[in-house]
C-alpha cells in the first residue's frame, strides 16, 4: 500500500463517499482540496477532514509525498483538472474500491473504481475515469480517458466507450457497440448500435437527440 497522503480534489458527494469509506477501513484521506476562490464559501472542515485550497495542497505536496484523485462527476472538469494536475508534477491517485477487478485488466492513474464497481477480464479503463458504484464493465472491454459511468451502468463485452464520455443512472451497452468521444448518454438508455462523436443520446432503443455543444451534462 503506498504511504502517501491521500487527498480528494472537490467536497461533493463522491468525495465525503470515498473519504467514508476510507475511515472505515483506518486508511483516512488527509484532506479536501477545492480551488481558491471556493475556500471563503467552503467549511473548514467536512466529516472531521480538513478542506484546504489547491494553493495549499501543492505547498504541501512540495515537502510530503501526497495523492489527489479528482471526484467530479463532470467528463469536462475530469479532464480540466487532472491536466492541471500533469502540468505541476502532482501524482493522481488511483482509488480502487470495486468488488471485482480482473488481473488481466488495466486501470489508469486517476481513476476511482467506486463501491461495487466490477471490471471483467481484459479490459482497459483509461485515466481520471470514475467508475461509479455497481457498474458492471464485461470483459475485452475499453474506457476512454476522463469518462464517467453512473451507478447501475451495465456495459457488454467487447464494448468501446471513447474519452470524455458520460454515461447515465442504469443505461445498458449492448456488446461490442462502439461509442464515441464526447458522448452522453442519458440515464436508463438501451443502447444497442455504434454512438458517433459529440452526441447526446437516450432511450430504448437509444436515439441521438442533439450534439453534444456544451459538452457538460449537469445545468
Ligand atoms: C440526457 C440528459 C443529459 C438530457 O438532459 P437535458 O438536455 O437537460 O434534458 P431535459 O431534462 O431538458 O429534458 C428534455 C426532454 O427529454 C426527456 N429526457 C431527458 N432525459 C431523458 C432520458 N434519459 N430518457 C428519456 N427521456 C429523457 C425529458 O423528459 C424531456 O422531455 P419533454 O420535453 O417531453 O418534457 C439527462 O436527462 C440525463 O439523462 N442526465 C443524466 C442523469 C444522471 O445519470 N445522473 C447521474 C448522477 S450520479
Amino acid at each position: 500500500m503506498s504511504t502517501a497522503a491521500k487527498y480528494i480534489y472537490g467536497i461533493g458527494g463522491v468525495a465525503r463517499e470515498i473519504a467514508d469509506i476510507f475511515s472505515r477501513m483506518n486508511d483516512n484521506i488527509a484532506g479536501f482540496v477545492i480551488d481558491a476562490e471556493y475556500i471563503a464559501d467552503s467549511p473548514a472542515k467536512i466529516m472531521n477532514i480538513p478542506v484546504i485550497s489547491f494553493d495549499d495542497y501543492a505547498e504541501i505536496s512540495r515537502h510530503t509525498q501526497t495523492s489527489i484523485t479528482v471526484s467530479l462527476g463532470e467528463p469536462v472538469y475530469r479532464k480540466m483538472l487532472s491536466e492541471k494536475l500533469t502540468s505541476r508534477n502532482l501524482i493522481e491517485g488511483t482509488i480502487i474500491l470495486g468488488d471485482y477487478l480482473a488481473s488481466d485488466s488495466s486501470v489508469g492513474a486517476g481513476t476511482i473504481l467506486h463501491a461495487g464497481s466490477v471490471v471483467s477480464s481484459k479490459c482497459s479503463v483509461g485515466k481520471s475515469c470514475l467508475i461509479n458504484k455497481r457498474v458492471i464493465l464485461g470483459h475485452d472491454s475499453t474506457i476512454g480517458n476522463y469518462s464517467v459511468l453512473s451507478p447501475n451502468v451495465t456495459v457488454g463485452g467487447h464494448v468501446s466507450i471513447g474519452n470524455n464520455c458520460f454515461v447515465g443512472l442504469g443505461a445498458c451497452i449492448r456488446d461490442r457497440v462502439k461509442i464515441g468521444y464526447d458522448v452522453i448518454v442519458g440515464m436508463g438508455a438501451v443502447v444497442t448500435r455504434d454512438i458517433e462523436d459529440e452526441v447526446v443520446v437516450y432511450g430504448n432503443p437509444a436515439r441521438i437527440i442533439r450534439r453534444n455543444e456544451m459538452h457538460k451534462v449537469f445545468r
